[in-house]
Parts: structure tokens; sequence; C-alpha cells
């Protein structure tokens, strides 16, 4: 039962980014998802955002680590510390966590067991009660989608670990498919070229910023370089390469190739008024992987639905998580009160919340 007194959070716990949303406050927190370990002793050196300044540039004793992997906990000790540390930054000296009520996204697809663990996980770091939710019906929920009205929608969530699509009406899940493909796996596509092409060696951070700053789903009317350093692969030594936006685009076909393959499967699975929303009403592109150029373009002309991106791709899914457990609990209370005024029937008590 909700206290007055208790606070309100949505966790979005990503494979490379954690957000926090607060009720009354917004988006708290926004760390990435890693950890720097030290190998000897098993001790967490660093978390968020000082871990991710460690990648690639750690001593022989020192890991760093995403505790998550397609979304779902991999090391689940890792995964804890990392919430404890994040729950610490954002509750100062003042021990709230205990008086709180939490969603946590999760992603689709996933089993009870897996679900479970993540609620566990959340509870054990002292929130009063925790609820998985799917992370699609959260970022739809974030996005001011009418997610519980009788209309099909269509999410497309491209984070670093998963891509999820999921087709929703009435407060649920109707159809949904995850592809193991996302921003995590177009950043190895780019080590890997570079190394082929170039015989350079570059790391995740460097791949990375290759597909932020020139990857595009459309080819660009001016062509956009980048100029990166790595470690040449026949002398070993360090050197410096350009590498251009049609090489990205070129490099990416095979990703975007797979997201538009899993849209089509999706939307044949669906409902035949469901997928006549969607056509209608276009699909929700959200997810760090929306803000790749080009991309609501490329995927709007090879399925011919339109598509919206969402305002804050990065936060939507906290924030909605956060809406969501906040209805439910509006809910709750408004039955409760109903309840105790006697209201005439069940139905008349639905009715009342519906309006
Ligand atoms: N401008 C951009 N262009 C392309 N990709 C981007 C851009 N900005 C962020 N990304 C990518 O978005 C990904 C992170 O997205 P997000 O935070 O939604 O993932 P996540 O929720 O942690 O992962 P998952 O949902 O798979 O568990 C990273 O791979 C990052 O490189
Ligand atoms: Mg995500």
């Amino acid at each position: 039962m909700l206290k007055r007194w208790d606070m309100l959070y949505g966790i979005d716990l990503g494979t490379s980014n954690t957000v926090i949303y607060q009720q009354g406050k917004g988006i708290v927190l926004r760390e990435p998802s890693v950890v720097a370990v030290r190998t000897d002793t098993g001790e967490i050196q660093a978390v968020g955002e000082e871990a991710l300044a460690m990648l690639g540039r750690t001593p022989g004793n020192l890991d760093v680590i995403y505790p998550l992997k397609d979304g779902v906990i991999a090391n689940f000790d890792v995964t804890t510390a990392m919430l404890q540390y994040f729950i610490r930054k954002i509750q100062g000296r003042t021990p709230w966590f205990r008086s709180s009520q939490v969603y946590i996204s999760v992603p689709c697809g996933i089993t009870n067991v897996q679900k479970r663990a993540v609620e566990e996980t959340v509870v054990h770091k002292g929130a009063k009660k925790a609820l998985a939710v799917e992370e699609p019906l959260a970022a739809a929920f974030g996005a001011g989608l009418p997610v519980d009205q009788p209309i099909g929608s269509l999410v497309l969530d491209i984070g670093g670990g998963t891509s999820q699509v999921a087709v929703l009406s009435l407060g649920g899940i109707v159809v949904s498919h995850t592809v193991r493909r996302a921003g995590m796996s177009i950043d190895k596509d780019i080590i890997d070229y570079v190394k082929r092409a170039y015989n350079l060696a570059i790391g995740e951070r460097t791949a990375e910023e290759i597909k932020m700053r020139i990857g595009s789903a459309m080819e660009l009317k001016e062509e956009a370089t980048i100029t990166i350093k790595g470690r040449d692969l026949l002398d070993g030594l360090p050197r410096a390469a350009t590498i251009s936006s049609s090489e990205i685009y070129s490099l990416l076909d095979d990703f975007l190739a797979a997201i538009v393959e899993a849209i089509r499967y999706t939307l044949e699975q669906c409902p035949p008024e469901l997928a006549g929303d969607i056509v209608e009403q276009g699909m929700l592109l959200c997810g760090g992987g929306a803000m790749l150029q080009g991309l609501d373009e490329r995927i709007r002309l090879e399925t011919g639905v339109p598509v919206q991106v969402a305002d804050q791709p990065l936060d939507c899914t906290a924030l909605g998580a956060g809406m969501m457990l906040d209805y439910r609990n509006e809910r709750n209370l408004l039955r409760s009160r109903l309840e105790y005024r006697g209201a005439a029937s069940s139905e008349a008590m639905e009715e009342k919340i519906a309006q």
C-alpha cells in the first residue's frame, strides 16, 4: 500500500546506461552501466562515468566491465554493487530508499526467474517494493503514447545491447521481437572494419565516436570525415587514419537489414486491426540508437510506416517506468476511496477510474 511519504522511482537499468527518474524531480541520474574491478582482490575501483573513462586504458590489475549483457544481468554481484553506488549517489544523506517503490525496466521476453532476480536486487538494496516492467511499454508511456487505449502502437527501442520491436495495446505487449544487435554491435563492426581496411586497432570508445560523429543511415549529401588514432597492426606503433561517412554508411547496411526484418516479422505476427492502427499512427523510435543520423527516414523508406523519434530517446524508459508507477498508484488510491464511499458496483468504479 502506498504511503503519503513513499517516493516513486523509475529505473532503466540498461546495457550501456542506467537512468533514474524520481517522482517530482525528473531524471536524477544518468550514468554509463560500467564498473572498474580490481582483478587481484575483486574490489570495486570505480563506477559509472569514472569507470567508463578507464575503458581501454587500464593496467593489468584492473578490469572495466559492463555487468549487463543484452539487457539482462550477466554479473549479479557487480550489478548489485553498481546499483548501490547509483542509489547512494542520488540519495545523499537521507536513506529515502527504504520508503520507496520502484518500477525497473527489463527487456521483453526474459524469463520470470530473471525478472524476479532484478526485482530482488532492488529490494535487496533497500527499496520497499520493486516491480519489473517491460522496456518498450515503459518507453511508450514515457513518450506519451496512448498505451492504455485499445489502439495499436509500435515501439522500436535501439539500445546498447538489444534492439526491441514491440506492438502494444491496452497497456500490454501484444507481440515483440528482440534482436541482439544494437549500439554496441555497431561499434564492434566498426572496430573490425578499421582493422580490415586500415590495419589499425582501435578501442570501443573510438569506434563509438566514429558512429556518433559520422555514422548515418542515409547517404549524406556532403561527405563527412573523422581522423582517429589507433595502433598499427603491422609495426605496433600509433598511427592516424581518416575515415569517411560513406564507409560507415555501407557498413551499417547489414545491421539496418536486421532491424527492418525484425519490424516486418513483428508486423506479420500482429493482429490486422492493430497493424492498421500502426500504419496510420506510425512507430516510436527510442533508445540511444534512435539518435543515429537519418535512421528515422531510412526505416520509413524501407517499411512504409511513419516514424516518430522520442523527444528524450535516452530517458523515456526511466521516465515512463516512474510515471507508470505513479499512474498505477493513483488508480489504486482512487479505487480505495471509491470503495470507502461504497461505490454502487465494480463496473461503476471502473468507469469512474477510466474517466
Ligand atoms: N548520436 C548517436 N548516434 C548513434 N548512436 C548513439 C548516439 N548516441 C548514443 N548512441 C548509442 O546508444 C547506445 C545506448 O543507448 P541506450 O542508453 O538506450 O542503451 P541501454 O538502454 O543502456 O541498452 P539496452 O536497452 O540494450 O539494455 C550506445 O550504444 C550509444 O553508442
Ligand atoms: Mg534500453
